[in-house]
């Protein structure tokens, strides 16, 4: 049907009769001439058409936005001063002897070059949303990825093997996507939230090396970075101890940046242990391009008359922190109101803040309306400890560590972007060392901060039963640029092991036999030392294409409100499908 992709047309066919098919992108009539702007997946190519062939004429006369039809004609060069530096084949364009009509649109309900669209009128007209430049050169993009990743996985002796997607719930901390079942009354299958069970069941097998891009499902709350269902990298391997695992998984990243954009990630990766990170950073997956930091000064706290900062410095889990603003005295009131609101978003009940005008000159030379309230030794203290330097502004966060580390951890990702304390590039780092367990308040009782199927670090066996809280975990997250792209664990192979877990997390022997009898059976028959890593492709697409969103690297992506646009799902079934799955709603709820 056709010769040539219209985007790749070029000087190389100047002369030659060429046949392209596409969709009108533009169409401008100049008195006499039209033009039009041919558009397929490879790009644009101008397409002339003048009244000396009529009918080729009133057919271009016709043609509309988003028509696609196919063209012959011939190549020539574009007249002087009309050469496109932008486009592939912005030197030349063809002049039409014949245009058919392969099939009219109706009017668009956007430009194809619109930059300001509604997310929901994209993602209503997706089909259309996805011919736009920007959202093809994305998927291109996930695609290459993903064969980047597929190749260095091979090169490595990994095999690609499925999982079931109907299966029973794996516990990974968010609420599973049901699938009732015909043939059995009133059981139900999950959607997986991850292979996890399996791909250890694949080493237990003796596979030795697996991988899979796989779909996972998680019925959780969504964010930008977040889709219900969303693609994992998911990778296990055995006989490899954790300094092993990353190194090797570190391998692929690097590769797969500088396969797919020609970019060098730094070699080894920066490697950090979870109290650290989070101590500096506030998060334990910091965006390092911004070096600002946090200060601690819990312990100086314990003694001042300030019931702010003493009270949450004497709390168990309580914490107080600075971070230092360069030149941060520049902030007007009005500014530091607005950042003082953005910190109660994460629960913060105020920030405070001293102005650093003039080091010399001591306590006269600072100013604060919490200066009162502090010691001349403390103050001394806090400015040794952040450096601060004349023009600096300190802000102090104290509260419970957790309230203290998300509402100073978002305030200096936040201000570095605003006030340019930011170092653009790629910084990924490798958190370590995170802890076994989480407290969930409303549940009274431990969490898995992975999940329970993590090995205890070597020696912290004991602690499972003696001090939860204190066990710490061989799990290892990659994160780049303020997101967790991947994360993964040594995991456990013994069964005695993993019933200890179950025991921390509350998870009863019956339970436990109940939910995971196949894994803690399969333990028992020469479980090998295994561990992996799952990364999320959507968020590293999303980082590589410069998206502010992972819905800009997934086709066929949810709302924030879990639904599809496009086709409406969820939507309700008929009467007949339920009384087969054994469902009657509820009236009310
Ligand atoms: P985890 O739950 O950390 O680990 O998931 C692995 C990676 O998947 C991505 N991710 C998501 N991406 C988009 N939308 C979501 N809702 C979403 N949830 C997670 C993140 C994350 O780092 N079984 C373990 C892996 C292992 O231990 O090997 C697991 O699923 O980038
Ligand atoms: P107050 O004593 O409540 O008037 O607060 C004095 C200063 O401390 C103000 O600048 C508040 O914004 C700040 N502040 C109050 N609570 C906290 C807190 N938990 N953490 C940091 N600063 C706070």
């Amino acid at each position: 049907m056709r010769s040539e992709y219209c985007g790749l047309m070029s000087r190389k066919h100047l002369d030659q009769t060429v046949t392209l098919c596409g969709w009108v992108h533009r169409r401008r009539d100049h008195g006499g001439v039209i033009f039009i702007d041919l558009r397929d997946r490879e790009g644009l190519v101008q397409i002339v058409c003048d009244p000396d062939t009529p009918a080729t004429f009133q057919t271009a006369d016709k043609l509309r936005n988003e028509f696609v039809i196919r063209i012959t004609g011939r190549v020539r060069n574009r007249p002087e001063g009309t050469v496109n530096p932008n486009l592939v084949s912005g030197e030349i364009e063809v002049l039409a002897q014949d245009i058919e009509i392969l099939n009219p649109s109706l009017t668009p309900p956007f430009m194809m070059d619109d930059e300001q669209l509604s997310e929901n009128v994209r993602l209503e007209y997706r089909f259309l949303d996805l011919r736009r430049p920007q959202m093809q050169q994305n998927l291109r993009l996930r695609y290459r990825t993903a064969m980047a990743v597929r190749e260095f996985l091979d090169r490595h002796g990994f095999l690609d093997i499925e999982t079931p997607m109907l299966t029973r719930s794996t516990p990974e901390g968010a609420r599973d996507y049901l699938v009732p079942s015909r043939v059995h009354p009133g059981h139900f299958f999950a959607l997986p939230q991850s292979p996890q069970l399996f791909k250890q069941l694949l080493m237990i097998a003796g596979f030795d090396r697996y991988y899979q891009i796989v779909k996972c499902f998680r019925d959780e709350d969504l964010r930008a970075d977040r889709q219900p269902e969303f693609t994992q990298i998911d990778i296990e391997t055995s006989f490899l101890d954790q300094c092993e695992i990353t190194g090797l998984m570190e391998a692929l990243i690097r590769d797969v940046f500088k396969t797919v954009l020609g970019v060098a990630l730094p070699d080894p990766f920066p490697r950090m242990h979870y109290d650290e990170v989070v101590g500096l950073y506030g998060s334990d997956k910091p965006d390092l391009r911004v070096p600002l930091k946090l200060t601690e000064l819990t312990e100086v706290m314990k003694t001042v008359e300030f019931k702010v900062f003493r009270g949450a410095a004497e709390l168990k889990d309580g914490r107080v922190a600075a971070l230092r603003i360069p030149r941060g005295g520049e902030l007007t009131r009005k500014e530091i109101d607005d950042y003082t609101e953005f910190v109660k978003i994460y629960g913060a009940k105020g920030l405070a803040y001293i102005k650093v005008n003039d080091t010399a000159k001591g306590v006269e030379g600072l100013q604060s309306p919490i200066l009162k309230f502090l010691p001349e030794t403390a103050i001394r203290t806090i400015l040794e400890r952040t450096a601060a330097q004349n023009g600096d502004l300190i802000f102090f966060g104290a509260d419970r560590a957790k309230i203290v580390n998300e509402a100073l951890g978002a305030l200096r990702v936040k201000i570095g972007h605003e006030r340019g304390h930011f170092e653009p590039g790629w910084r990924p780092l490798w958190v370590l060392d995170f802890p076994m367990f989480e407290w969930d308040d409303e549940e009274k009782r431990w969490m898995a901060m992975h999940h329970p199927f993590t090995s205890p670090a070597d020696g912290h066996e004991d602690l499972l039963e003696a001090d939860p809280g204190a066990a710490r975990a061989k799990a290892h997250d990659m994160v780049l640029n303020g997101w967790e792209i991947g994360g993964g664990s040594v995991r456990i192979h013994r069964q005695d092991v993993q019933s200890k877990v179950f025991g921390a997390l509350a998870i009863s022997p019956e339970e436990a036999e109940a939910k995971f009898g196949f894994l803690l059976q399969a333990l028992q028959y020469g479980a090998p030392p295994h561990g992996g890593i799952a990364f999320g492709l959507d968020r590293i697409v999303t980082l590589m294409a410069g998206a502010d969103s992972i819905r800009d690297t997934i086709a066929f992506p949810k709302t924030q409100r879990a639904q599809c646009l496009l086709t409406h799902a969820p939507n309700t079934v008929d009467e007949k499908q339920l009384r087969e799955l054994h469902i009657r709603l509820r009236q009310n709820s």
